[in-house]
């Protein structure tokens, strides 16, 4: 049956009528509130210029505490706003002190990001170790911990996969990190704005994520929390006039780097994401993180119910609703699977293909209508095969 709509969803989504738009795993669409507050601070910016800085100041502060109730940090200062997922990995990967034999452990699924930074170490002699998630003898985080030796300095992985959509327990492996002495860095780009991150119940040392899949805002602002009791022993790989204590204080010569996250943040702020992502935050906040993942999980499950009935498409995304989050990938076995993708997407149905197959994700405001849609267009491709 199909469930009422969220009352902000009409207002806030007014997407092409011919779009089924289910590809927030890879780049959203803007809420209405963000693409108006781009629109009004670049008119302003034209009218004013910066004169009303303080003010621009002041969004930026609001997003700091959106991120932070986003992932439960124990504070705004804790989170730093940096360029990309990428980026952010790369700062720990560079800031981290590494003796020759240092292990990193990551999964075999993991987007090339996570497994490219890890293993630009290999000069200072950091082995990365894969751990094989997509056995079916052990659970995954059965597999991580089997991948663990007395050499671990790191364990790095995704909070959902991006291509299968397989969603690991971050709190199970917080806690084998923990009792390991391991750092835990959890790149949750996948999870972020999709369901409520707790990174303190997940005991995570670093966690990062771009704004534009589940967070709904624009690509190039990305959070990066590091969690308070680490900070020191990252060493800062950027440096400038907007990562230092005393910040604007521009005649005095001696420096340190800010006690809080605003270390990592070495120039000025990116403040017209910074506006679009607030706003897009403050929608996430106010609809509720519980009754996004609740939307999500009911939209994800009607798919794989209604693709389930369908001869000739199976499942890569794990059944259980436990173990995926908002990623639905399905292949095909009478049609060249990248090709019905292809032909999907000419058709309207913003999907894409990655691990094989299909990718299907849609966000908690997802008209049923686009759902059936889509079903309705892939059984239709099933048809003419
Ligand atoms: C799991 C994961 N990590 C990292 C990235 C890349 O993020 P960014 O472009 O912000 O570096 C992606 C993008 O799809 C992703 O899915």
């Amino acid at each position: 049956m199909e469930p009422t709509p969220h009352p902000a969803a009409p207002a806030e989504f007014p997407l092409d009528q011919h779009l089924a738009y289910l590809n927030h795993a890879a780049v959203a669409p803007w809420p209405k509130r963000a693409s108006d507050a781009v629109i009004r601070f670049s008119l302003e910016n034209s009218r004013l210029g910066a004169a009303h800085y303080p003010q621009w100041l002041e969004v930026e502060a609001q997003l700091r505490r959106n991120l932070a109730a986003l992932i439960n940090a124990p504070s705004p200062g804790d989170v730093a706003l940096v360029k990309n997922t990428s980026e952010a990995l790369s700062m720990v990967a560079a800031g981290l002190r590494w003796e020759p034999g240092d292990e990193v452990v990551i999964t075999n699924q993991e987007f090339p990001s996570n497994r490219i930074v890890w293993e630009s170490l290999k000069e200072q002699g950091v082995i990365v170790r894969v751990a094989d998630i997509s056995r079916d003898d052990v659970t995954p985080e059965g597999a991580i911990e089997d991948a663990l030796t007395e050499r671990t300095r790191l364990l790095a992985v995704s909070s959902v996969q991006y291509g299968t959509g397989l969603r690991l327990d971050a709190e199970h492996l917080g806690a084998l990190c923990h009792s390991h002495g391991i750092l835990f860095c959890l790149d949750a780009i996948q999870s972020i704005g999709a369901e409520p991150v707790d990174v303190q119940a997940a005991q995570v040392d670093f966690t990062m994520a771009d704004g534009h899949k589940w967070m709904l805002g624009p690509e190039g602002l990305a959070l990066f929390y590091v969690r308070p009791e680490v900070r020191e022993q990252l060493q800062l790989t950027e440096f400038g006039w907007h990562m230092v204590a005393d910040r604007g204080n521009f005649d005095r010569k001696d420096w340190e780097p800010a006690a809080d996250a605003t270390r990592f943040e070495c120039g000025s702020p990116n403040l017209l994401c910074a506006h679009a992502l607030e706003a897009s935050t403050s929608l996430l906040l106010e609809v509720g993180l519980e009754t996004v993942r609740e939307r999500i999980h009911q939209r994800v499950t009607h798919l794989a119910s209604g693709l389930g009935t369908l001869p000739g498409v199976s499942a890569i995304t794990p059944d259980s609703p436990g173990r995926r989050l908002g990623i639905y990938t399905f292949e095909l076995s009478a049609r060249d699977t990248k090709a019905a993708q292809a032909e999907l997407f000419e058709q309207g149905v913003i999907c894409a293909y990655r691990g094989g197959g299909i990718r299907l994700s849609p966000h908690y405001y997802t008209p049923w209508a686009v759902l059936e849609n889509t079903l309705n267009r892939v059984e239709a491709l099933l048809r003419v095969s």
